[in-house]
């Protein structure tokens, strides 16, 4: 039977890795490839009791809802954005997502025609490039290193390529962990500026800090609510399953993006939003967004003691100061998918760094999740990968033979 697929189906690949890592929900595979918080840490009766309340004292939860997101919902994200980041926004210039994913999702939808130039970082967020694949986008890697995106290149490619926007993760990124400088942010906007170019900051682990004060804030604290997007998500910090995540910016774009959204899903999940309302009013959010910090942040000092007894030359790695991942750069002769192969039949998972690459991807990459592990499985799970790799030491020397 001949379905006459759109041919934007095309775009919708299922990866090797991802085949691979199928057999690590098996039980004996130590996994540090997922982006997963730790289950553990949920906030399981709080969370139970905000739904609880949303059903009893709010019919309203089992509606149909408004679009835009519960108004009171916007309303506390509005006065959390100003007390923690210095974001100044109104309720009204938020549009609840289910999740930032579909933040991500509707801004392309509006944003982009096929053939539309995005500049992203290299390597930056899977899903990201996956969305804007689907849409058809031309997306071109900026130069960059350990503080942001070069900004010679930066400008060279607006000049050259008139992007329509330029998607960045400059706080603790996903894969590479990395925090812009307060510099590079403030070249990245006032070239946005300079040549009219919207920028998508994703933020969902902006808040996953693991020392205090040196984090440059965010892109959005500094705009004058006419170039930066700014999305960001309670999947880290209460659970992801709740799927709230949001998105705030200029006031045309969210209107647009609210209309996309109507024709996607009418609105996101009203019992969820209800329920976060309760829990912002009634729980210690930032008390618990602690406890995560001191947790992960002891699980990656674990996890890089052990990288750090490791002694494989020509091996390196990012030490990051918030967030959930590790990228680690291993000895050029060695290629991670084939790495994975090994490390999965000794027990151990993690995620090749190929696929977040946009162009030239380095195959010698890796990263690690150090949130989903605790201290002594994160042990046994690194012994196990300094086995893999002396074999891949050996297998490189052959290699380089
Ligand atoms: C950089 C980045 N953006 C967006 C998301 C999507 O998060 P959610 O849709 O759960 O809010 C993730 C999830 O891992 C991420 O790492």
């Amino acid at each position: 039977m001949k379905y006459g697929f759109s041919h934007r189906v095309r775009y919708l690949k299922s990866s090797a890795v991802r085949e691979i890592l199928k057999v690590v929900n098996n039980g004996n595979v130590i996994s540090f490839a997922g982006g997963l918080p730790d289950e553990a840490l949920f906030p399981v009766n709080a969370v139970s009791e905000a739904f609880q309340k949303a059903i009893q004292f709010d019919r309203k939860a089992l509606q149909y809802g408004e679009t835009e997101g519960v108004y009171k919902l916007r309303e506390q994200l509005a006065n959390r954005m100003r007390q923690q980041k210095q974001i100044i926004r109104q309720p009204e210039d938020i549009l609840i997502t289910s999740g930032s994913q579909q933040a991500i999702d509707l801004f392309a939808r509006i944003m982009i025609n096929p053939g539309d130039v995005v500049l992203t970082e290299n390597p930056t967020y899977l899903a990201a490039l996956q969305v804007f694949s689907s849409y058809e986008t031309n997306i071109v890697a900026v130069e960059s290193d350990q503080d942001g995106m070069l900004e010679n290149d930066l400008e060279d490619k607006i000049k050259r390529l008139k992007p329509k926007c330029i998607y960045v993760v400059p706080t603790y990124s996903n894969p590479g962990g990395k925090v812009w400088s307060l510099e590079r942010r403030k070249a990245l906007l006032q070239l946005a500026h300079k040549y009219h170019v919207v920028i998508l900051e994703d933020d969902p682990y902006g808040d996953i800090q693991f020392e205090q004060g040196d984090t440059p804030p965010p892109l959005a604290s500094m705009d004058q609510n006419k170039y930066v997007l700014y999305t960001s998500t309670f999947s880290k910090t209460v659970v992801p399953a709740i799927r709230i995540g949001w998105i705030v910016g200029p006031h045309q774009i969210i209107r647009l993006m609210t209309q996309a959204k109507q024709a996607a899903d009418l609105h996101t999940n009203s019992i969820s939003q209800y329920a976060l309302v309760h829990l912002m009013q009634d729980f210690d959010l930032d008390q618990h967004i602690q406890v995560i910090r001191d947790t992960y942040y002891e699980r990656m000092l674990v996890m890089k003691g052990l990288l750090d007894e490791v002694n494989i030359e020509g091996m390196s790695y990012i030490v990051p100061k918030g967030g959930m991942f590790m990228w680690v750069n291993m000895p050029e002769t060695i290629n991670t998918t084939d790495l994975l192969q090994i490390a999965v039949e000794h027990g151990v998972a993690f995620v090749p760094g190929a696929p977040f690459y946009v162009s030239n991807p380095k195959e010698n990459t890796m990263r690690l999740n150090f949130t989903n592990a605790t201290p002594d499985l994160i042990e046994e799970g690194m012994n196990r990968f300094v086995t893999v790799m002396e074999k891949a030491k050996v297998q490189s020397v052959e290699n380089a033979y």
